[in-house]
This record gives C-alpha cells, structure tokens and sequence, in this order.
C-alpha cells in the first residue's frame, strides 16, 4: 500500500488508480460506463462473484452528508465481495474539528483503507480526495455537481426496460439546479439520450438549459413525448432564498399525478433517483406501480451496480461492453 504524501501525477500508479476512480463521467467514456453496466447486469443475473480481488481489502465509506440508498447499497456491496467496509457518517468525523477535506482523506489511507466512496455536501469533494490519495475514490455525490453512480444505475435500469440506451428521450422535472444527478446524467448525450426540463425558472438556470436541452412550458403536453420521465425532487435543503417555492403552485404545474401519469407512452416508464416526498412531487400510487414506475428497481439496480464498480476499482475484470447493446 502507497503512503500518503507519495503522490506523484505523473507516476503509472496514479494513472492506473485515476482509471479505477469514478469521480466524473467526464472523466471516462461509454465504453467503460457499458463494462461497469454489463458487469453490473451478471452480477445481478448471477449473484456476486465468488472471487473477487476486492475480498479482504479495506473500503472507506465517508458519507458526511445524509443518505439512504446510496450508503447502504455501497455497504451491502463491499461485504458481498467480502471486503471490510468502515463507515464514517454524518457529524461522526473530525471535519466538524476543522480538518480539512484533504487531511481526512489521507488520514484514512494512513489508517490503512484501499479505497474510499465519499458523498459530501460541497460540491468538488470527490476531486480533492482524488488528489490528496494514491487509492481509487468513487463520487457518492458531491454537492449540487455529480453523482455518477447514480446515473450508472439508472442507464442500467433503462436499459433492463427498453433493452437499449440509444435515442431515449428524457424528460427531467423538478428541481434541475441542484440536482447532482441531472448533472451526470446528462453525460447520457453521448449515448444519443435527448432532454428535456420541465421545471420552474427559479429551479433551471439558463446556463443549465443550453447543456440538457429543451424547455417544456407544459408538463401536460410533454409527457407524452419522452420514454423517460425523471422526477426530481425539491432539493430545499440546498435552497437559497431566490429559490423558495409556493408549494401548491408547484404540485398544481409539476408533480406527477395519476392524470399525468396517464399521458404516459405505452411503454414510458417515470424515475427517479429518490428519496421521494411521497404524495407531493409524484403521487404514491404512481411511484408504486411497476406498470408505471421504475423507482424500486432503481434502489435493486443500486447494490450490483456498485459492486461492479468496487469489483474494477480493484482489478477486477470486467464484462465487454458489447454485452449491453
Ligand atoms: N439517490 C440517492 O442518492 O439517495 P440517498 O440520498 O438516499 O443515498
């Protein structure tokens, strides 16, 4: 194991753990996103693998900001390739101290972790642990900037439903501004995906309208056109004044109801990363019926498209991607 402090850029080692990081989509390319989906799909189909070269090693789980899904998932994949996970949560590190982001990252190599998942509310987090540590980092969501494996397990979603990636037309409503997973999402370009936002002003920049496309004015006339209808929940936690919402307006021209959902495309499906405000973004009923709604597969997706992505980190080897087409 490298110490910390022995970082150097140019080194082999660093270039070989940089490529077993997933800190940006941007960083990579759809050939590997397609291996860490294909190899996510066999691990689903086939149950974990019975050898992976991530059993026994250390894994770092630094989630210093709230979540349900995604620190579980991860947990539950690192003692399904039996690795040893070590959670650090919430108000639990000694960030709260004053240390930086930078010294917690080395500190926790020192310590003896192979890799760490980092979710943190600033965004750019994942990166400063890239470049602090010589151990791969994988972005648990930074921010309001990227949750890549999030959008992983949403490409594998879809592509359980509709058996391909290319062309889908996705329509994003709600709360693009903050969202981390919009943002990575949108890397989905490059497998020909097609956006477009429902959403408030106060909750889309123009800026950020030129990256994912399309305005809808009418949520009512847009849906029927998308094979994809992710719902995006009010982020509150992350508003600042400009943003704050009348709430009954909001549910009146966005959330997706029964009468929406029955604009639906026959085989359009909604999503949506979670965690759901139930009954005010998207209705229950709607969320819960897998004729209509891919939230709960999303949440199995989660777990083996995560074990995949600690399976490589680790060496281990990956599906073709062509496995996916
Ligand atoms: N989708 C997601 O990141 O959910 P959690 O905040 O519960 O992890």
């Amino acid at each position: 194991m490298a110490l910390p402090g022995s970082h150097d850029p140019s080194s082999p080692l660093t270039v070989d753990v940089r490529r077993r990081s997933l800190v940006s989509l941007g960083d990579s390319d759809p050939a590997l996103w397609r291996r860490w989906l294909a190899t996510a799909e066999r691990f689903r189909t086939a149950g974990a693998p019975a050898a992976s070269p991530a059993r026994g090693r250390h894994v770092g789980l630094g989630f210093f900001e709230p979540s349900t899904r995604t620190r579980i998932s991860f947990e539950r994949a690192v003692h399904g390739l039996g690795a040893h996970p070590y959670v650090m949560a919430g108000e639990s590190s000694s960030l709260v101290k004053g240390e930086s982001l930078r010294d917690t990252a080395r500190t926790l190599v020192a310590a003896g972790l192979e890799l760490l998942v980092v979710r943190h509310k600033e965004a750019g987090t994942a990166r400063v642990f890239a470049d602090a540590v010589p151990v791969p980092i994988l972005n648990a969501g930074d921010g309001a900037n990227e949750h890549p494996t999030q959008a992983l397990l949403d490409w594998l979603t879809m592509w359980r439903h509709f058996r391909r990636l290319e062309g889908l037309k996705i329509l994003f409503v709600g709360d693009v501004k903050h969202s981390r997973v919009a943002h990575s999402l949108r890397y989905g370009k490059q497998f020909g995906h097609t956006f477009g936002v429902a959403a408030p002003a106060a909750l889309v920049e123009p800026a950020l309208l030129q990256q994912f496309g399309t305005f809808e004015p009418s949520l009512d006339a847009a849906i029927p056109r998308y094979d994809v209808v992710y719902v995006l929940r009010p982020q509150r936690e992350r508003f600042a004044e400009a943003d704050l919402l009348d709430d009954a307006a909001y549910r009146e021209r966005y959330a997706i109801t029964e009468a929406r959902a029955a604009k639906l495309a026959p085989n359009a499906r909604v999503m949506t990363p979670g965690p759901v405000t139930a009954g005010f973004e998207i209705d229950v009923s709607v969320a819960e019926d897998p004729s209509r709604s891919l939230v709960w597969e999303q949440v199995v997706n989660g777990t083996w498209l995560r074990m995949a992505l600690l399976h490589g980190a680790f060496g281990g080897a990956l599906e073709p991607g062509e496995a996916l087409r």
